[in-house]
């Protein structure tokens, strides 16, 4: 889908992502401190709110003009004043990250159900690991190839899903280590089964 597609489906929906964070971003940056974050593909920024919430200065990037409008107005609403400074920006993950406000880089970089194919997939996962400085994570959540045929929901175009060792794969040339890489479940209201959602947590070396 391009922007405008994803521009379409925004302004069809009150919302169209959850309120609060997808619940393996909160377990797996929860424990960390709090630094600069970029969400990229952020959507209506819900992680990257939540990212704010908790002390993050958060970056919240997508391509669709009308999903950053939205999240611009879910955080003048919503934010209060112990929050981190939150910005809403609109950035292609395909081209190099905005980078943070005050220079440098960022110590979480977080790609959350980010859908493309795998050699786009490759290129944002490129620039995403390039905006984080050495020793930040990069975080991705996606839905994972496997959910086509033992989980529920989620696309079901196998080129835009990515199993835990694909996204694994996808950074074997870039300067990271894997901290992490699984396939868990994702209960899912209604379904006889989960959804199967790939977690991989990389950290960034010295390039
Ligand atoms: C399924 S939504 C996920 C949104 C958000 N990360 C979340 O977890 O709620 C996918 C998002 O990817 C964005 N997107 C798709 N391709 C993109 C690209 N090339 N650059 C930036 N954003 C993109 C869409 O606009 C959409 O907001």
């Amino acid at each position: 889908m391009d922007s405008a597609a994803w521009d379409a489906r925004y302004a069809g929906a009150d919302l169209v992502s959850s309120v609060g964070p997808n619940a393996f971003v909160a377990e797996v940056v929860g424990p960390m401190t709090p630094g600069r974050a970029l969400d990229i593909a952020a959507g209506e920024g819900r992680n990257a709110l939540w990212l704010a919430e908790q002390g993050w200065d958060a970056t919240s990037a997508d391509f669709s003009p009308v999903a950053v409008e939205r999240a611009q107005g879910i955080a003048a609403e919503r934010l209060g004043a112990g929050a981190g400074p939150f910005r809403a920006v609109v950035a292609d993950a395909l081209s190099p990250a905005p980078a943070p406000t005050a220079g440098g880089g960022y110590d979480l970089v977080l790609f959350a159900y980010l859908q493309l194919p795998d050699a786009d997939w490759r290129v944002a996962l490129r620039h995403g690991v390039a905006a984080a400085l050495p020793g930040g994570s990069v975080l991705v959540v996606c839905h994972a190839e496997r959910n086509l045929t033992e989980g529920v929901g989620g696309p079901q175009d196998a080129a835009v899903l990515h199993d835990p060792e694909a996204v694994v794969a996808a950074a074997a040339d870039l300067a990271v280590e894997v901290v992490s890489a699984e396939l868990r479940e994702r209960p899912v209201e209604g379904a006889g089964r989960p959804a199967l959602d790939s977690v991989v947590l990389f950290r960034r070396l010295e390039s």
